[in-house]
């Protein structure tokens, strides 16, 4: 079987543990494990922009002995329609693995069907689940642990980021509260997977338009852009909804005194969290974004180490 990561739930508790383990572990010896040794190579494309994923995947597959090949799709015959079907017997006989961004969940999905090298999803419209491995490693270090903690997303909840909280989290037990306007609410198919998931680990989801009631006592505070990549024909739309799910230092004196924000990154100051609050010491942001290249690094050893066919490259 070929393991691939195409949203959050992919992983079960005890492997999701594995893997933020294995995580720390290579946060503190970078050249401990040489999967890719040879090299072997990881295409990483990109159908939208990106800064931090290209980096943290790019500097990771290298790190882990391996070569990161960056393809703009744009700039292939995916861009001109060549069929996915296509595509992935063609990179299965080239590359150890594909880490992909796109638009649609779906094709990401065609692309795993039809392909023998795990597949890694880098960001769609509805999981950004490789950023919440991030967020989970990040909130351990800071406060030792992931179950019973509760975790507060103010903003989009119909985003990628919402929906990947409310997976992940739950997974790691945790207690997640979503802080967003009507009509922004979560798909409902994902929150009840959520709740189940909730109900085996002993987490639990809460959705809300009460901004202070989603932060009360947290203890970790989370947000993200109002305009996710794709939609900025809704950006004057959404100003005036979204508005009063901005973290800023008033909602901050809600939460847990001790509680830490998190922001997936790029910010926008002053929209939906305060420079304030992200250039806080309760920000970890930035070990939030170091931390993309070691969870990552964690996951594509686990997938290539639990997938029984870890060189096909040739046939
Ligand atoms: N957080 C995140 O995925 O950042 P990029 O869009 O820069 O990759
Ligand atoms: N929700 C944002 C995340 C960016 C990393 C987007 O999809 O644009």
């Amino acid at each position: 079987m070929t393991r691939h990561f195409l949203r959050d739930d992919d992983l079960t508790p005890e492997e999701q543990t594995r893997v933020l383990d294995l995580a720390d572990e290579m946060k503190r010896d970078r050249f401990s494990y040489r999967p890719l040794a040879g090299p072997r190579t990881v295409a990483l494309l990109f159908d939208k922009p990106s800064t931090r994923t290209r980096l943290s995947f790019s500097v990771g597959v290298a790190d882990l002995g391996g070569n990161p090949l960056v393809l703009d799709s744009g700039s292939t015959q995916m861009g001109r329609g060549e069929p996915i079907e296509d595509t992935a017997r063609v990179l299965e006989r080239q590359v150890a693995a594909v880490v992909w961004r796109t638009f649609a969940q779906a094709d990401l999905e065609n692309l795993a069907r039809h392909i023998n090298i795990p597949v890694v999803n880098a960001l769609t419209d509805e999981f950004h689940p490789c950023q919440i491995l991030a967020d989970l490693q990040t909130v351990r270090e800071h406060k030792g642990t992931l179950a019973g903690l509760t975790l507060a997303y103010l903003g989009d909840g119909a985003n990628n980021m919402s929906h990947s909280y409310l997976l992940g989290c739950a997974i790691a037990g945790m207690h997640v509260r979503i802080g967003a306007p009507e009509g922004y609410h979560p798909d409902p198919v994902i929150l009840t997977r959520a709740n189940e998931i909730a109900e085996s680990t002993g987490g639990s989801v809460t959705v809300t338009a009460d901004a202070h009631k989603a932060a009360e006592s947290a203890d970790v505070v989370a947000t993200d852009t109002w305009v996710s990549m794709g939609l900025e024909d809704e950006k004057e739309d959404r100003e005036a909804p979204f508005r009063p799910y901005t973290v800023d230092e008033a909602l901050m004196a809600a939460a847990h005194p001790e509680a830490i924000v998190l922001h997936c990154l790029p910010a926008y100051r002053g929209k939906e969290i305060t420079a304030g609050v992200i250039d806080s010491p309760q920000s970890v942001v930035w070990d939030e974004a170091e931390n993309r290249r070691h969870a990552q690094k964690a996951l594509l050893a686990y997938l290539l180490e639990s997938s029984d066919n870890p060189e096909p490259e040739t046939r």
